[in-house]
């Protein structure tokens, strides 16, 4: 089997913590146990582009007890987790090609590794394997039968992709489950972010002024869980609908600009370029503290950071200090990578149990109905997505109501009134 991690001997360590978030995992071991029994995916190459973690673990092993054959590279050089790699290969039987800390090189050579195997399915996590495969291995695009795409950014890629007719074979948007982004997006970011900057800084939270950039799902879980820790949590959007839910969900709103010279933290969550740029470096406060929740590390102008500044240097693990021309010292964590996965190690198993239940069950669904399906971007079939949430209350032991016959008539009924 080929592969390529970083050290087989940290094996041991990847396997007690691919085992520790199983625990949390409970709606993806219902479908692992129904796909021993089944083998649903029997004879189906899966080519996996995600972050290299132990929730990723747990999917990557569902789907080959499902008996898909499956290969897996990193969807960001800094979260992919050496040692989990190196289970998957030693314990697992599963190859994987990603480094913590890899080149641009490197990552895309472990992309062509993974291509290599001939997938039927991409299963990505910000659409690299989707766009490799459109644009330098084209010629394999005729045998897939089908993409999956775990992020908001891919999402958006693809729909470009599908809106200029280019798309070669149909995806699905995974993250349009309402079991995936009402519940990762805004719980899994919302907390591991903080986790990320509370790891890389021990700065306290409470009293702080932390600005969040971007009020779509993924920030409307920082800003809640930063306000949850006692921050005075200012929002920047530029759609003003979000702006307006911002103000009345009591957060204040304000522009980039007048939050650049209050804030002391800030995160950026908008999937857009240089949302922080020279404009706002200029005006921030001393030791002021920037990271990003995006998916790409463009969010932040780092360039434009390091031209201003007089010096760079690594202060902390996770923290790099730079002093601009005044003397003020303004702090980058995680490069402007995902802080979450860079600094800590991304969302909770609980959280990603729904998002990765919906990539092994939209997995069997595209397998199933190879062929069906035209070249475009789908939403998740509502029944999959209805019963992740069945089996996560399930798991959790919560029981709910259903309507009583009398309700089901009211309700379909358009006659009876006052
Ligand atoms: N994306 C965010 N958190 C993640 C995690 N823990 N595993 C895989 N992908 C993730």
């Amino acid at each position: 089997m080929e592969y390529d991690v970083k050290d087989l001997a940290l094996s041991g360590e990847g396997k007690a913590r691919i085992e520790w978030a199983g625990l949390e995992m409970k709606v993806l071991e219902i479908i692992r146990r129904r796909f021993i029994e089944e083998k649903p995916l029997e004879g189906l190459k899966i080519g996996a582009c995600l972050h290299v973690t132990t929730e990723t673990a747990n999917l990557m092993i569902t789907l080959k007890a499902g008996g898909a054959e499956g290969f897996l590279c990193a969807s960001n050089p800094l979260s992919t987790q050496d040692d989990v790699a190196a289970s998957l290969v030693k314990d697992y039987g599963i190859p994987v090609f990603a480094i913590h800390g890899e080149d641009n090189d490197t990552y895309y050579r472990h992309i062509a590794s993974v291509l290599a195997g001939k997938p039927q399915i991409t299963m990505d996590d910000g659409a690299d394997l989707v766009s490799a495969v459109h644009t330098d291995y084209k010629e394999q695009a005729s045998e897939i039968i089908a993409g999956t795409e775990e992020t908001t950014t891919g999402v958006i890629r693809l729909k470009s992709m599908e809106a200029n007719g280019v798309l070669l074979y149909p995806v699905i948007a995974v993250n349009n489950a309402d079991t995936k982004h009402l519940f990762d997006n805004r719980y899994g970011t919302g907390q591991s972010t903080l986790d990320g900057i509370l790891r890389a800084t021990n700065l306290l939270l409470a009293g702080k002024v932390l600005v969040v950039f971007g009020y779509g799902w993924c920030g409307r879980g920082v800003a809640s869980r930063a306000r949850g820790m006692g921050s005075n949590v200012v929002v920047v959007e530029v759609d003003p609908l979000r702006a307006l839910e911002a103000v009345m969900d009591g957060f204040r709103v304000m522009t980039s600009f007048e939050a650049a010279r209050q804030g002391d933290i800030f995160v950026t969550t908008t999937g857009d370029a240089s949302v922080l740029r020279a404009e706002h470096f200029k005006v921030m406060k001393d030791r002021a503290v920037m990271c990003n929740a995006g998916h790409f590390d463009v969010e932040i102008d780092i360039p434009a950071l390091e031209k201003m500044a007089t010096s760079r240097d690594t202060v902390r693990k996770h923290v790099e200090c730079f002093i601009m021309e005044d003397a003020r010292r303004l702090y980058l964590l995680g490069e402007g990578r995902l802080v979450n996965l860079a600094a800590a190690e991304g969302h909770p198993a609980s959280v990603m149990d729904m998002s990765f239940a919906n990539q092994a069950l939209n997995a069997e669904y595209a397998f199933s109905h190879a062929g069906e399906l035209e070249k475009r971007v789908y939403d998740v079939p509502g029944d999959i997505d209805r019963e992740i949430a069945r089996l996560k209350l399930e798991t959790m032991g919560i029981e709910i109501d259903s309507l009583t016959p009398e309700q089901e008539k009211y309700l379909s009924s358009w006659t009876i009134g006052t």
